[in-house]
């Protein structure tokens, strides 16, 4: 199993996010939306470390289709929009590819009234994101290989993991030292 971010470095990434956060909305009003379902455990763990009032919510987003490691169209579910006028909104996901899903999902969110609307995510494939769209937070840059573990699945497998690993569907999981 070839480790990309340990369970560890998880934590620390993650502490210091939260204090960079607690920084810039200063005890106003912030609602973290996270996307589903890669960014639960990383929206778990965020809100448990923050020290300032936080309102938390989800959205059902996906831009990947079953077993395709490359990227589909955008899919936002339709009928809930997260309570956020008058509040600062934060979008967080699990990992910033191309930046489709999350730019999608951001020019939704312009319309629901926040104060602000911002993007956090926990992997950031710089490389492959195309031009004209950053994330205003991440954790961490990573090459483009495909990874999964903390919240990120190839087919809805291995979301579970406590850290983050290198995958290749190409070779049997077992191999790759992962339970099959
Ligand atoms: P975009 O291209 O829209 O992609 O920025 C964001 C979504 O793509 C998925 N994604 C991955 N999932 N390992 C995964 O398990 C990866 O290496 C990977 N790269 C992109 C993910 O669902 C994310 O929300």
């Amino acid at each position: 199993m070839r480790t990309v971010i340990s369970a560890d470095e998880l934590r620390t990434g993650i502490a210091s996010l939260a204090r960079r956060l607690e920084a810039h909305y200063q005890g106003q009003p912030v609602t973290i939306v996270g996307l589903l379902n890669g960014s639960l455990l990383i929206l778990g763990d965020l809100v448990r470390e923050l020290r300032i009032p936080v309102e938390y919510d989800t959205l059902r987003v996906s831009a990947y289709r079953g077993e395709a490691t490359t990227a589909g169209a955008v899919l936002v579910e339709v009928g809930h929009v997260p309570p956020v006028r008058g509040r600062h909104l934060l979008l967080l996901d699990d990992i910033l590819d191309t930046g489709a899903t999350l730019h999608a999902v951001t020019e939704l969110a312009r319309g629901w009234g926040a104060l602000s609307v911002r993007t956090a995510v926990l992997l950031w494939k710089r490389d492959r994101t195309r031009a004209g769209f950053l994330p205003d937070e991440y954790i961490r840059e990573i090459p483009d290989v495909f990874v999964v573990g903390y919240g990120l699945d190839y087919n809805r497998q291995y979301r579970q993991l406590p850290q983050i690993v290198e995958f290749d569907p190409s070779i049997p999981a077992a191999r790759q030292g992962l339970p099959s």
